[in-house]
């Protein structure tokens, strides 16, 4: 019954009579929302839909899986209860709850944008599509988000998902990287979106692209709401839409990453203020790939005839993949001598070691649990303290 009801929304296309771009979506509008009422998968923030919550789910999810998210948003809740408590955020905690989701300046512009709200708009978002997109680190797309999903204001959301399902649906050839190709979309999407539903709607074509329509693989057609309709479907398009123009390689650093142990303690230290990983906690490393030779040279030459006493250890090779650049990482762990007189991770302000390496903190296994943030670029290495 169910099945046969659903199926009778669904909208065929009579072969003869074609459809135009712009009916193609309209007739795609109720067929959507029809689907998504009854197979939107259950998420913690679609529960309670405020403001605050669409905003830091929206951001979490921009480069990160729905599972990988949920853990994070459940936390980062739990911390940061309100937009004024992100607000007075401190730095190296709010990092420390962002550690694993990666680009990092998207953290730091919540509480920069969270600063703002208190200031100008008594710690809320505002309920204006153009007062959301000045706000950091708030683009077109989250500001479509938050505005029609907590506000019900009907402007669209256009992301990578929904890029893929409309030009699908239009066996469309544009290059989807193309800026003016989004504004297009976007162009089209706003008359069709249903006043009542706005936020749904939007929902409803990130959703499609997420179970149906997806990123990886083959699309599950005969799952999909709009089978009657989709002409990259009916054509056998979908393996060669969305086109995207091939992006410029990767850059690949060579790195070699040192565990510097002394007792319970670890050598960190902080990077930069600016640029990549601003401010997080890292080991020590040097750039290339340093072989046990000049690992012995460098504690020789840096702890004289004690160096004997070091244990060297070869750690596994690391990867890590950022939009831009590839480490490809090298690791090796040197341990320090048992029955060295200095407190215990001391040893890490010797200064010849801090010409290699810059100013080490000593950090206990606990402490790089709980305080200090370590991007998950150094996970193999995190994983052998
Ligand atoms: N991806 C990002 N935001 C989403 C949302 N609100 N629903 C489904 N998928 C999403």
């Amino acid at each position: 019954m169910t099945e046969q009801w659903y199926q009778s929304l669904r909208f065929r296309e009579d072969p003869g009579n074609p459809l135009t771009r712009e009916e193609r979506l309209h007739y795609g509008v109720k067929p959507l929302l029809n689907w998504y009422g009854e197979n939107a998968r259950d998420l913690p923030w679609r529960k309670n839909p405020e403001p605050y919550r669409v905003w830091i789910s929206e951001i979490m999810l921009q480069q990160t899986r729905v599972e990988a998210v949920k853990p994070y948003f459940a936390r980062f809740m739990e911390t940061y209860p309100t937009i004024g408590a992100l607000a007075q955020a401190q730095d190296d905690q709010l990092m420390k709850l962002w550690e694993g989701l990666g680009y990092y300046s998207r953290a730091r512009n919540l509480k920069k944008a969270a600063r703002e709200a208190v200031e100008h708009y008594q710690g809320q978002l505002p309920a204006d599509y153009q007062k959301l997109l000045k706000l950091p680190g708030i683009g077109p797309y989250t500001a479509g988000a938050i505005a029609s999903i907590a506000y019900q204001i009907p402007v669209p959301a256009v992301d990578g998902n929904v890029l893929r399902v409309v030009t699908r649906l239009q066996a469309d050839p544009s290059d989807i990287t193309q800026p003016a190709v989004k504004k297009q979309i976007e162009k089209e999407l706003k008359p069709v979106m249903p006043e009542d539903r706005p936020g749904d709607f939007n929902q409803a074509l990130m959703e499609l692209g997420a179970v149906i329509c997806v990123p990886n693989g083959a699309p599950k057609c005969g799952e999909c709401p709009w089978e009657g309709i989709c002409l990259a479907q009916r054509r056998k398009l979908t393996d060669q839409i969305p086109v995207k123009s091939t992006k410029k390689a990767r850059k690949i650093q060579e790195k070699t990453i040192f565990l510097i142990q002394a007792g319970e303690k670890t050598a960190v230290r902080r990077r930069d203020e600016e640029g990549l990983l601003a401010g997080m906690y890292e080991f020590p490393s040097l750039e290339g790939k340093i072989s046990q030779e000049e690992v012995e040279a460098l504690l020789s030459e840096t702890f004289g005839p004690e160096h004997e006493q070091w244990k060297i250890e070869k750690l596994p090779e690391g990867k890590h993949i950022f939009t831009h650049l590839e480490w490809h990482m090298t690791g090796w762990r040197l341990t320090a001598p048992a029955a060295d007189g200095r407190e215990a991770g001391g040893i890490f302000s010797v200064p010849r070691l801090t010409e290699h390496f810059g100013t080490l903190i000593a950090a206990g296994r606990e402490e790089l649990k709980t305080i200090y943030p370590v991007p998950s670029a150094y996970r193999v290495y995190s994983g052998l303290v």
